[in-house]
């Protein structure tokens, strides 16, 4: 068993356990580590990290793709070891300790922080730690449901401690498609002209000499959080495809569309598997993390392929899917996170692109990050490389939250990641924005008048009046623009005199 996974000649002297191999790991090193979406994230090695830190002094700044499974983010930042993280997380516990000023965040457009490490603007990585189901004969690393930035993190650092999950099925072999672009100057385009392009090797190239410990494990992925389609995310879903609908009438779109990305989280997966009950057909993805809703569109035979970074699915799917893999594979591929992302490619292949903000205001603006304008959430992940360089950039979200408390329409956004300029079309389930071509005063009409809820409205109306009649281009009063945040802190609501409806949501 052990000698079809670790396949390369003298590397099977290097297996030890996870407490020897993250003995390597020192006080303020950086490491990369796998995981992007829960997803192939090293699991015993930073688990006996956290351990020795109960009894020693260890900080480490830790660079993954995106977001750790089973509770890593949450046990690492409890054992005060991280000094230091990014690109992106997504657990309460380490938002709490960046929101306390413990642990310094870098929320980092996900394509860019391995260019960022090999021109040396980052880094160096002393350690990478890649969990594996394969080591080739010739020792190259073959990741697990995730490739992120492992294969840069492998190549980049100067010594590797590879996990060797034995619970991955091996069927992943021949999945992933690793290219690292050529370096400057003379750079290369890279070579990816559809979503089923394969332009690289199976594996991650390194030097073998480099790997100084293998560690076995068997832990499963953590399943995804993401709930279940409800009414508003059915509507949101809706409107979307009557508006694709509408671009395939005006000739603006084939019938099969173009290649999709669609953002995490409950909101985009349920917009997604909306396209079930559509009339369009061989849709293509071109996405980072591959949820149920493409698994869904596999089987109801709406999508021909999916290119993504990982594979991050709730409980019921991955024992489905997992045993299933054969089947899908033909259909499938893994990409570092710099190719499933990187502008050249995104703006080459046409990105339908749809991710979720937490707030917009009524010229475009999005943020998908911040709440209340000071709070991190998650992180801005892909969405930035995708809304600037896709074809159509679309973003969706529920008109209200927290039971009608917060409007997410509001007159000036508390924080910006996507400006007025990145971003096409709004929908929530009130309805859709077509941005395309408006000024920002038509902008804002188009936004009252389709995305706002009823019980916000009018006090919508009230502001944009009183905005346009002091004029500017960009009319707004400005001493009032984020009143409706500063109430929301001082009163619990956004309104001064919530109607009984939007206390109800
Ligand atoms: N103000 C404050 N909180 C808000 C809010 C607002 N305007 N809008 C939503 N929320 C809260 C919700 O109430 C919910 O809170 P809960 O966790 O306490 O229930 C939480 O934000 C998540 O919202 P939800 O409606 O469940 O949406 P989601 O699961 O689809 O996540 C984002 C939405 C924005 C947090 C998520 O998509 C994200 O992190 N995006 C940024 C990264 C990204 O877009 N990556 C895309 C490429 S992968």
């Amino acid at each position: 068993m052990v000698a079809e996974r670790v396949r390369c000649r003298g590397l099977q002297d290097r297996i030890c356990s996870a407490d020897a191999a993250a003995s390597l790991i020192k006080d303020g090193m950086t490491l990369g580590m796998s995981g992007f979406t829960r997803a192939g994230e090293a699991k015993a090695v930073p688990m006996a990290l956290a351990e020795r830190a109960r009894t020693e002094p260890l900080k480490i700044t830790l660079m993954t793709g995106a977001s750790l499974g089973n509770d890593l983010d949450k046990t690492l930042a409890e054992a005060h070891v991280l000094a230091r993280r990014m690109p992106f997380q997504a657990d309460p516990y380490l938002r709490n300790a960046i929101n306390q000023g413990e642990v310094m965040f870098v929320d980092h457009h996900l394509s860019e922080t391995v260019e960022h490490l090999r021109t040396r603007q980052l880094g160096p990585v002393d350690i990478a730690v890649i969990e594996a189901v394969a080591i080739t004969e010739q020792g190259g690393i073959v990741p697990t449901t995730s490739v992120g930035n492992s294969a840069s993190f492998a190549i980049l650092a100067d010594k590797v401690i590879v996990e060797i999950n034995l619970s991955q099925p091996q069927a992943l072999e021949g999945l992933h498609d690793i290219y690292i672009p050529t370096r400057r100057p003379a750079r290369e385009p890279i070579p990816v002209v559809a979503p089923e392009s394969r332009i690289g090797l199976p594996y991650i190239p390194i030097d073998p000499d480099k790997i100084a410990a293998i560690v076995l494990t068997e832990k499963h992925d953590s399943s995804s959080t993401v709930l279940p389609p409800d009414a508003d995310t059915r509507a949101i879903a809706s409107h979307l495809a009557e508006f694709m609908g509408h671009e395939v009438r005006h000739g603006r779109l084939p019938e099969t569309l173009q290649p999709f990305q669609v953002g995490i989280g409950t909101i985009a997966n349920a917009v997604m598997t909306g396209f079930i009950d559509t009339p369009f057909h061989n849709l293509t993805m071109y996405s980072e993390v591959l949820q149920d809703s493409t698994f869904d569109l596999f089987d109801a035979g709406k999508l021909d392929f999916a290119s993504g970074s990982s594979i991050t699915l709730s409980e019921a799917r991955y024992q489905e899917v997992l045993p299933k893999l054969p089947d899908y594979k033909s259909r499938l591929v893994l990409r570092p996170q710099e190719i499933s992302n990187h502008p050249e490619v995104i703006r080459r292949l046409g990105i339908i692109c749809v991710n979720t903000a937490l707030e917009f205001d009524i010229y475009g603006n999005v943020n998908s990050t911040h709440v209340g304008g000071t709070k991190m959430m998650n992180g801005i992940g892909g969405s930035g490389d995708f809304a600037r360089n896709g074809f159509m950039s679309i973003f969706v979200t529920k008109s209200i939250a927290k039971g009608g408390n917060i409007s997410s329409v509001v007159p000036m956004v508390s924080h910006v990641d996507h400006t007025e300029h990145d971003v096409d079309i709004l929908v929530t389930e009130q309805g859709l924005a077509d941005l395309r071509g408006l000024a920002p005063r038509e902008r804002a009409e188009t936004i009252l008048a389709n995305c706002v809820h009823p019980s916000y409205r009018d006090a919508m109306a009230d502001y944009m009046d009183r905005a346009k009649a002091r004029g500017g281009h960009t009319p707004h009063v400005i001493e009032e623009a984020l009143s409706w945040h500063a109430r929301l802190r001082e009163t619990g609501h956004m309104l001064d005199d919530p109607a009984p409806s939007a206390a109800n949501g």
